[in-house]
């Protein structure tokens, strides 16, 4: 069965190096979405340059260009309908989200986060990991909830720990696999293995109760 290329917009806030890893898949032939728009929070991000590099567009919706945070998602939803999108993919997207705006795309919004999740939600990963002992580090894909870093994990993959990693290291090493499991997980979803449906990820048509890890 030959599908349309799913529309995808993609959020950044800074470098933008699993944005990256997304249009090389693409141009690669290895992931079938269609680019339509990388929105960021921030002028400066590199995130836009890698974009307009790929022919794709880009807009900056800037917090302070809003009369206030309800105004700014509001603004931010509007471009992401705008841009056709049916699946929007954080990526270095440093901003929370509204729970109207993430209820809105229930189910149809990925995010990427440097932590084997339950474990370490929120900032300093690599240096939390490191202060808990942790043997084993990683990285998580998961749907986004109202749950900050809280919503189904779909795909994780390890970085074991070694003596001398420091959070320089750590992050080196999460990061090239990010750059493997966003582009997979987001082939997913394009070629309809990955879906949402009764309220949680199901993947090869059966329930995804627990996240796939390599
Ligand atoms: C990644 O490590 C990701 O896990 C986290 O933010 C970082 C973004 O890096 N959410 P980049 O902008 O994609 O290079």
């Amino acid at each position: 069965m030959t599908r349309a290329p799913l529309p995808v917009a993609v959020l950044v806030s800074g470098f933008g190096s699993n944005l990256q890893a997304l249009l090389d898949a693409r141009a690669r032939g290895r992931l079938p979405v269609d680019f339509r728009l990388v929105a960021s929070d921030r002028p400066d991000a590199y995130g836009l340059e890698r974009a307009r590099a790929a022919g794709v567009p880009t807009a900056t919706i800037a917090p302070a260009a809003s009369a206030d945070r309800a105004a700014w998602n509001a603004a931010l939803g509007a471009a992401l309908r705008e841009a056709g999108a049916e699946l929007v993919v954080l990526a270095g997207f440093m901003r929370v989200l509204e729970p109207g705006l993430v209820r809105a795309w229930e189910g149809r919004m990925l995010n990427i986060h440097p932590s084997l999740l339950p474990l370490h939600r929120g900032l300093h990963t690599h240096r939390r990991t490191l202060a808990a002992g942790d043997r084993m580090h990683g990285t998580s894909v998961h749907y986004v909830t109202e749950e900050l870093d809280g919503g189904p994990v779909v795909l994780q993959a390890r970085v074991p720990v070694l003596p001398g990693d420091d959070p320089e290291s750590l992050a080196r090493k999460v990061q090239a696999r990010e750059h493997e499991i966003y582009p997979r997980a987001v082939r997913w979803v394009a070629e309809g293995r990955l879906e949402w449906k009764d309220g949680g990820p199901w993947l090869y048509g059966r329930p995804l109760r627990r996240p796939v890890v390599v």
